[in-house]
């Protein structure tokens, strides 16, 4: 397969996800909104059923860009509050593995997307095939950090095995990347992350590392594509046909 048709491959089993993961959104409920290429169909058919189908949720996002997108098709929205939770939230990943243990913030929302997951009953991961992998690393995990201490955080990531590098903005090279809190982004390399529990204890004690980007524990459930069709993980289960299952809440 060339490239723009793995990359057509990967578009369509986006929409396949995000559509699935929409069907199974009902009248009533609290939605955790998530960012990224497949979060932004999802979306918009969430966005389609309210409009067109008289579906009744309110929701939350977890990016600016996923909540301008929210409001733009039509979806009320909710401010953060106390005791504000989540009936579902759906959201994108960079890698799953087959604990349903995530490395996520390629597009930099980690900290709100985390914050939203752990307020949620179900964290429900929508994502194309290329992002399931046997363990976790080979996609550089991303950090968010205060600029005052980024040089010492770099320090003690290289110290821990990591090579960080620092984000620069897609949109204007010149320019570093800054998440919607006005932090920095490090994405560091670690090829092979033997030990996620372990490495999320290390990187949460480094001072002004504000968030990372491992998500252990947190996903319920994810809806991949395998064989051209929709199927669902939970953590250390076989997959099952995304039409046959009925366990959200
Ligand atoms: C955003 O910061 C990320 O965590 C996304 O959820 C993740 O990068 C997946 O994005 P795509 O669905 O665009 O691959």
């Amino acid at each position: 397969m060339s490239l723009p048709e793995i990359q057509q491959q990967l578009a369509q089993e986006k929409q396949l996800v995000a559509a699935t993961a929409a069907g199974w959104v009902r009248d009533g409920m609290v939605v955790g909104l998530g960012t990224g290429s497949t979060a932004a169909p999802f979306i918009e058919l969430l966005g389609q059923r309210v409009r067109e189908g008289g579906l009744r949720i309110q929701a939350t996002a977890t990016s600016r860009a996923s909540d301008e997108l929210a409001r733009r098709v039509g979806i009320p929205m909710l401010e953060p509050r106390r005791g504000l939770r989540f009936d579902l939230t759906v959201d994108g990943a960079d890698e799953l593995d087959p604990q349903l243990r995530l490395i996520k913030g390629g597009g930099g929302a980690l900290l709100r997307e985390k914050v939203i997951a752990t307020a949620s009953d179900y964290l429900l991961i929508v994502a194309d095939s290329s992002k399931a992998v046997a363990q976790l690393g080979r996609f550089p995990l991303p950090l968010e950090v205060v600029p005052f201490a980024l040089p010492w955080v770099m320090d003690a990531v290289e110290a821990i095995g990591g090579a960080p590098v620092v984000r620069v903005d897609k949109l204007n090279p010149g320019e570093l990347a800054q998440s919607d809190q006005g932090n920095l982004l490090l994405d560091c390399h670690f090829e092979k992350i033997e030990n996620p529990a372990e490495l999320a204890l290390k990187l949460k004690t480094i001072p002004g590392m504000v968030e990372h980007g491992l998500f252990l524990s947190l996903a319920r459930a994810a809806i991949i594509v395998q064989g051209g069709a929709a199927q669902v993980l939970r953590p250390g289960q076989a997959a099952v046909a995304a039409a046959e299952f009925s366990v959200l809440p």
